[in-house]
């Protein structure tokens, strides 16, 4: 399988993704986990991109497809990957397009979640993420359960997203309405695009994201 979630900011495009790579044992490639381990880290790459995520703003794109090119060449992503918040733009999706040619396979589909503006606001403002594993929770409505260990056996360690705040929130559903969403016009007219509703549980888009790769 080889997919690309679109989908603005706070929609669940992470926390299918973890999901769905269980199911099908592909690997999520999420850029923003990428460049948030760069940051972690201090790379020079994390340095320069810390500035840039916290002002909602994107990364450059010739440093994300070197990015991508080095994540796709690595052994565990022969089989497939879920891509989580890349392409962003229209040069991301035409440098992805020339990558795939270059491995020799081609995307299966690229699945819009839509979502209301008001979910997304709430979605955002109550996501936990963990600093160990990477696993996204919510306040409210997806918090850990009981007995839910990390990957090293203890609790998670829960965070709040530094560019989850109000203002760079709203900056990054802009930079989403003028950089990422002519990809939905892009991938529709390719033939590629398929559209769920992202509103509702977690089970009932997740179901709805299996059913929309079963049509052919
Ligand atoms: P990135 O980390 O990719 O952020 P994003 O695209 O803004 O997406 P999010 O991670 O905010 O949301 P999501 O759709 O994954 O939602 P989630 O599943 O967490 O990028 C961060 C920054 O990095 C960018 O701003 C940019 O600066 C830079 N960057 C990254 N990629 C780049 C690129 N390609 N080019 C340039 N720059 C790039 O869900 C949100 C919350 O809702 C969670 O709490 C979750 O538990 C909850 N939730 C999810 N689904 C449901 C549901 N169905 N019901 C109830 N709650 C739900």
């Amino acid at each position: 399988m080889r997919l690309v979630l679109l989908g603005a900011p706070g929609a669940g495009k992470g926390t299918q993704a973890q999901r769905m790579q269980v199911r099908h044992g592909v690997p999520q490639v999420s850029t923003g986990d990428l460049l948030r381990e760069a940051v972690a880290a201090g790379t020079p790459l994390g340095r320069a991109a810390k500035v840039v995520m916290d002002a909602g703003q994107l990364v450059a794109d010739d440093i994300m497809l070197g990015i991508i090119r080095e994540r796709l060449a690595r052994p565990d992503a022969a089989r497939g990957f879920i891509l989580d918040g890349f392409p962003r733009t229209i040069a991301q999706a035409d440098g992805l397009a020339g990558q795939l040619v270059d491995l020799g396979v081609s995307l299966d589909a690229v699945v819009l979640l839509d979502i209301d503006p008001e979910i997304l606001l709430r979605r955002m403002a109550g996501r936990r993420s963990c600093r160990r594993c990477g696993r996204v929770f919510h306040v409210e409505t997806n918090p850990p359960r009981p007995g839910d260990r990390c990957t090293d056996g203890g609790a998670h360690d829960l965070f709040q997203r530094p560019d989850d705040n109000e203002e760079t929130v709203r900056q990054r559903l802009a930079v989403y309405a003028l950089r990422t969403q002519p990809l939905i016009e892009y991938y529709a007219k390719k033939g590629m695009l398929r559209r769920i509703d992202a509103n509702g549980t977690l089970d009932e888009v997740d179901a709805r994201l299996e059913a929309v790769l079963q049509q052919r």
